[in-house]
């Protein structure tokens, strides 16, 4: 049976109408990083505006929780998951709604109701014990003893701090084959919940005041992989339809067996499927050290470590063949998997290469630093240099960490991390000025956009592209790099795009000076290695760009203007010349 479709064909037959998931990263709400709950992108809806599909919708919308990241690993926890739910705004209400997840459940999905409980809010000072649920439930079969009233901390919902909000209902299956207790008790985890229908009501505000919303809505949310689980009786989610072939391709990857090495297993699965689906979002999340790009690199390189764990050689592009089984199961659903199927394989490839540059030696240092650390914590300054030499997000060296009984402090490096950002700031200052003597602003302007479209190149045509060489005068750039092939217009088109883009998020130029041999740990980009002397000035852009350079630069994108490409033409075997203005 196909969950998703039973879900929304039950729902469109009472009347609701299906509308396609929401992008994973909100378009109008830069408070949260990722969509969380199906509600999300219908806030506006709830709060009163009307819904131009009217007034009962369904669908199944992409979340990203990051609350269980460091849990992932145990059976049921995924970063990446699809939420099924229904809305009525401001129609039907508890009757209908509680009606309409029973019928679901017990008819559609022929779940016995022996094996269903619910939990209702018991409500508090200023809302009252929901009694109508709780009666709803029984005129429906559901005995007394399964019926459970909880406080607000479990049957209360919203979404963050404020926001429109009310008690819920929860219904729960007991996932077990031992006989079935007559008292429901909802910490026995035998019992797990599948659906919570709120009954949004009230709006919360930043002060934590409650009061009445216009209308009286229904948000319910279920979690496929959860439920689809159940249906096929398995008691770990990794072993049902939807990572059948996912498992099975880290198992052919790594040549060992999923039983014995579940963690891990696990691990790489869901953290590939999530980055498949953050990189193939219309907002074109890419690896950085910030919000969204942080959590995809986060996640990649905790994928690459159990990857290592598992004996796999990282140096490969082991993660393609994984992300197109993910790629394969999701493209039909979701067009921009599809559409991004390549932009998705260069991001996971390209960042392997990164963190496998300094990985290794990362390991190395912390396996030293295992045998010399006194006490029960790894200081700041270790956690640094984890972090700024071989590319360990902080989570990651608390991971390993805790893996020996060890702790990290994670204030003292934070502490730390922002003072060494104050000081490349301010070093780039006063470089700046210096460097840009003997250049005019356009040159400089130019010498910014050369990275750019190298790092854009690298993107779009490939991580094997390198710079051969480059030429700036006050009228055009040229740039000379390694590639077999004349680029399509196609390939062109996204190129420009891509600059234009990091020149329209400002992203700031900021310069550091280190040995060579650190600029390359870290990942910097150089033409001539050999050339270089031992101590390098690094030029970053954002996070889309490190290259050992002399400079002059710019000390924001926004104001190169507009990137153009004027000529793509064959500069010798095997290495391709762009022309390009700002105009
Ligand atoms: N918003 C509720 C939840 O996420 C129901 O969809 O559980």
């Amino acid at each position: 049976m196909n969950l998703k479709k039973e879900f929304i064909n039950f729902f469109v037959s009472h009347g609701h109408v299906e509308i396609p998931s929401a992008p994973l990263i909100p378009e109008n709400d830069p408070t949260v990083l990722f969509n969380t709950a199906g509600m999300q992108p219908l806030i506006p809806y709830l709060l009163g505006e009307p819904h131009p599909k009217g007034k009962r919708l369904c669908d199944a919308q992409k979340c990203v929780r990051l609350t269980d990241l460091d849990g992932i690993g145990d059976k049921t926890h995924h970063t990446f998951f699809e939420m099924l739910g229904n809305w009525s705004l401001g129609d039907y209400f508890k009757k209908e709604s509680i009606g309409y997840s029973f019928e679901f459940l017990t008819k559609v999905l022929n779940i016995p109701i022996e094996r269903l409980a619910v939990t209702v809010f018991a409500g508090n000072e200023d809302i009252p014990r929901d009694e109508v649920s709780a009666e709803i439930w029984k005129s429906l079969g559901i005995p007394e003893e399964r019926i459970a009233y909880l406080g607000v901390e479990d049957n209360f919902w919203i979404a963050g701090d404020s926001g429109p909000c009310g008690g819920d209902t929860e219904i729960f299956y007991f996932r077990s084959d031992e006989e079935i207790p007559v008292k429901f008790d909802p910490k026995d985890e035998r019992w797990v919940e599948i659906w919570n229908n709120v009954f949004m009501e009230f709006y919360k505000n930043e002060d934590g005041k409650i009061t009445e919303l216009t209308q009286k809505n229904v948000d319910t949310g279920m979690g496929l992989e959860r439920v689809v689980a159940v249906l096929e009786n398995v008691d770990d989610n990794y072993k049902t339809s939807i990572w059948k072939e996912i498992i099975a391709s880290i198992e052919s990857v790594s040549g060992k067996s999923y039983v014995g090495n579940e963690e891990s297993m696990r691990i790489i699965a869901d953290h590939i499927r999530t980055s498949v689906f953050i990189s193939a979002d219309p907002a074109g999340i890419k690896p950085s050290n910030t919000d969204q790009g942080y959590i995809l690199r986060r996640l990649i390189r905790r994928a690459i470590r159990h990857a290592k764990k598992l004996g796999i050689d990282t140096h490969d592009d082991w993660m393609r063949p994984i992300a197109l089984e993910v790629i394969k199961k999701y493209e039909r659903d979701y067009a921009e998997i599809k559409e991004n199927k390549e932009v998705v394989l260069e991001v996971l490839k390209s960042e392997n290469e990164k963190f496998n540059k300094t990985l290794e030696k990362g390991l190395k240092e912390f396996d030293k630093l295992l045998k010399s650390v006194t006490g029960d914590t790894i200081d700041k300054d270790h956690a640094f240099k984890l972090y700024d030499t071989y590319g360990f997000p902080i989570e990651l060296t608390e991971e390993m960490a805790r893996e020996h009984g060890l702790k990290v402090d994670t204030e003292g490096f934070h502490d730390k991390f922002r003072q060494h950002q104050e000081l490349s700031r301010t070093a780039s200052k006063g470089k700046f000025k210096g460097g840009l003597m003997g250049h005019s602003e356009i040159e400089t302007k130019y010498h910014t956009a050369t990275h750019l479209l190298n790092a854009a190149l690298k993107v779009v045509v490939g991580s094997y592209v390198h710079q051969k060489g480059s030429n700036i005068n006050e009228e055009r750039m040229r740039f000379d790099f390694s590639c077999d092939h004349k680029l399509s217009d196609e390939e062109k088109r996204k190129v420009e795009a891509l600059v234009n883009e990091w020149i329209k998020e400002d992203l700031p130029v900021t310069m550091e000076v280190m040995s060579k041999e650190d600029a390359i740990q870290s990942g910097a980009e150089a033409m001539f290695i050999e050339k270089y002397a031992d101590i390098v000035n690094v030029y970053q852009i954002g996070d889309v760009s490190k290259e050992i350079c002399g400079g002059p630069h710019v000390e924001h994108t926004g104001v190169l203007g507009h990137f153009k490409i004027t000529k793509e033409e064959a500069s010798s075997a095997g290495v391709r010349r762009i022309k390009a203005v700002l105009e």
